[in-house]
Formats: C-alpha cells, structure tokens, sequence
C-alpha cells in the first residue's frame, strides 16, 4: 500500500519526464497478462503450455524485456514495476500449473475412454509350452529303468566331503579328486560333483535289495566350452542284492542302451572308479566314432562294508551318465551350451 501510494505520489511529481514510459510499461505488462492468459488457456498439450512459459516468463521471455527497459525509468518508479511483473509471474506460474493439471486430466480420461478392455472379444491364445529337451531326456531315462523295477530317489545338491568323497571310497589326496574339483562352501559344504553319494544316503537308511535311480544336478570346477558346463546332469543307477555279478551289470546296461538309443553298436571298455571293482566304461557308436556314454562296475566290497553291509551276502552294480551328453546323441546337438541358454529358437524345435 505504502509503496503503491508513494509510486502514485511520484508519478504526479514527475508526471512530465515519466508518466510515458512508466504507463507504457503498465500498459506493456497488462497486455502481455491478457494475451498470456488467453494463450495459456486455450493450450492444447503440455508441450505448448512450455513453449509459453518460456515465451513470457523465461530468461529472454516478454517480461524479461519489459523489465530490461525499467532501467530507462527514474528509480522510484523501478519498485512499483519489479512488483507488478512479479506478481503476474506468479499468477502466470499458477494458471500454467492448473491448466497442465487439467490436461493431464483430459488425456487421462480420455486413455480410460478410448482404452478399455473388451473382455467379450476372442482370445488370441496362449503359446502352449514344451518340455526342455534335458528334462525330456531325463524322464526318458527314468521310465527305461522304471520298467526294469528300478525306483527314482533324489538326494541333496549340498554335499558335504563324506559322501561326496569318503564313503566313496575316495579319501583326501586321492588322486580321484582331481577330477572332479568343485564349489566349496561354508562349513565343509560343497556342491556334489556327482549323484554317487544318493547310493550312500540310501543304503544307510534302506537295507539291500535296493534298485534305485537318481536322477539330479551335479557341479564341477570347468569352465565353459561346447562339450562341458560347471553344472550338468547324471542319473545314477544302484543294484545291490544275492548273488548280482557282472553278467547282470552287462545286460541291464545293454538293455537300458539299446531302448535309449536303438541299435548303435555298444562296447564295455576296461575302466577305474574307486567305488567300484571292477570297472568299466561304455562306448556308443555314433557317427563312425566311439562316444563315452557311461562309467559302471561292481560295487567295491569297502564301500558296502563302510556302511556295515555283508559284502560277502550282498553284490551289486552302480553306474552314472550325463543326461546332456544322452540328450546330445539323441537330437543330433553340437554345444551343451545351447541346452542353458534358453533360446526360443532353439528350444520351440523339441
Ligand atoms: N560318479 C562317476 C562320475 O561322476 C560316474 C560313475 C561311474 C558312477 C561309475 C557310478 C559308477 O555309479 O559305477 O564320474
């Protein structure tokens, strides 16, 4: 008020040298209000509603020009124009504000208008899925042993050194280690490099005669390449009974291969594991070349003894094979990288 009355007060007292220029910066400042508040008003979207802000409040907006010539008036007048303009730059700033809120507002409404859902139209469909060729692979297995009276028992994917190792009848430093490097945890945990402990599991709580399958995930210290993976699949298989030899290790594996992979030729190979005796690996004729499919053997006698069985009354089998490498034979795959890189492309042809 004060100022108001002082500026009136100044604008008679220097009513002569002012009163132009003064009233033509009010009249400058109440046109620009007008004209922005029509502007601001009819702005379509939020874009132009900045492009405004900008054009009249910005740096080199029409205020700021106006205000630049103030310096052209006597300095008692400067005030009463510093007010005005910041006054209708606040008001500006509001009308903008109100106005993009009503325009988001509209857009809104109008999404939820033109948006809706029709939820009497047809379904599109949902891309019926497939089973990964590994598990297909694994159930495969399964059920070839399955007919054979053969049970499926899983064990634990943390293992501790006992049965991954010990009982196997592969103490520490055995050389036998060395292959099989793996993950070691906390508290003498480590990933198992190998489904052979479910065989130590089980016959401590199941006394023979034992069939048993167990399929899972095994780990080891590889690195990456198109015929390993630091994570991949066996199926352990276990035969402990009266009067088991080598003549039934033999057929049952033959048998098991031939309903797996039809006829490819077979051959048993001459092999070592510490948990059996004697051992043997199996090879496939595949493509003209052999192919080592599986390890087995008769389970070592210190290994049913570890775990207080009769080894004189009770015999037995044991192999392992790798579901990848059986899944590769099979669908003609050349890299067990593409069996975990879950490629659509890939997969969509099993
Ligand atoms: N555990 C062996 C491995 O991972 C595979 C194996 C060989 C298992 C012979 C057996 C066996 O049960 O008798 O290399």
């Amino acid at each position: 008020m004060f100022r108001a009355d002082l500026n009136s007060i100044f604008r008679e007292t220097f009513a002569v040298s002012s009163t132009v220029s003064l009233k033509k910066l009010i009249d400058e400042i109440e046109l620009l209000e007008k004209e922005a508040e029509k502007n601001i008003q009819e702005a379509k979207n939020e874009e132009s509603l900045e492009t405004l802000r900008v054009g009249f409040l910005g740096k080199k907006g029409r205020l700021s020009v106006i205000l630049g010539s103030m310096g052209n008036l006597p300095g008692e007048e400067r005030p009463a124009i510093g007010q005005r303009a910041n006054l209708l730059k606040s008001a500006l700033l509001e009308l903008i504000s109100k106005r993009q809120d009503s325009l988001r507002l509209d857009s809104l409404e109008k999404a939820i208008k033109t948006e809706t859902i029709d939820v009497t139209a047809p379904p599109i469909g949902t891309p019926p899925g497939n089973r990964h060729p590994l598990i297909m692979t694994k159930e495969k297995i399964i059920d070839i042993f399955s007919g054979l009276g053969y049970g499926v028992v899983e064990g634990p994917e943390v293992e501790n050194d006992f049965y991954n190792f010990e009982a196997l009848n592969i103490p520490a430093n055995h050389p036998a280690r060395d292959m099989q490097d793996t993950f070691y945890l906390e508290n003498h945990l480590l990933l198992r490099t190998h489904t052979s402990p479910v065989q130590i599991r089980y016959l401590e709580n199941n006394p023979p005669p034992v069939r048993i399958v167990s399929p899972g995930r095994v780990y080891r210290r590889d690195a990456v390449d198109a015929t390993h993976s630091p994570v991949f699949h066996q199926v352990e298989v276990l035969a402990i009974d009266e009067g088991l030899d080598f003549s039934h290790l033999r057929g049952t594996v033959m048998a098991f291969l031939k309903e797996f992979f039809g006829d490819l030729p077979i051959r048993f190979r001459a092999s070592y594991f510490p948990f059996t005796e004697p051992s043997a690996e199996v090879d496939v004729q595949w493509r003209g070349k052999w192919l080592e499919v599986m390890g087995c053997g008769m389970v070592d006698p210190a290994v049913l003894e570890g775990l207080g069985i009769d080894s004189e009354r009770w015999t037995g089998f044991a192999a392992g094979l790798g579901v990848e490498r059986f899944c590769m034979v099979r669908h003609e795959i050349d890299d067990i990288r593409r069996l975990f890189t879950s490629d659509l492309r890939f997969l969509q042809q099993f």
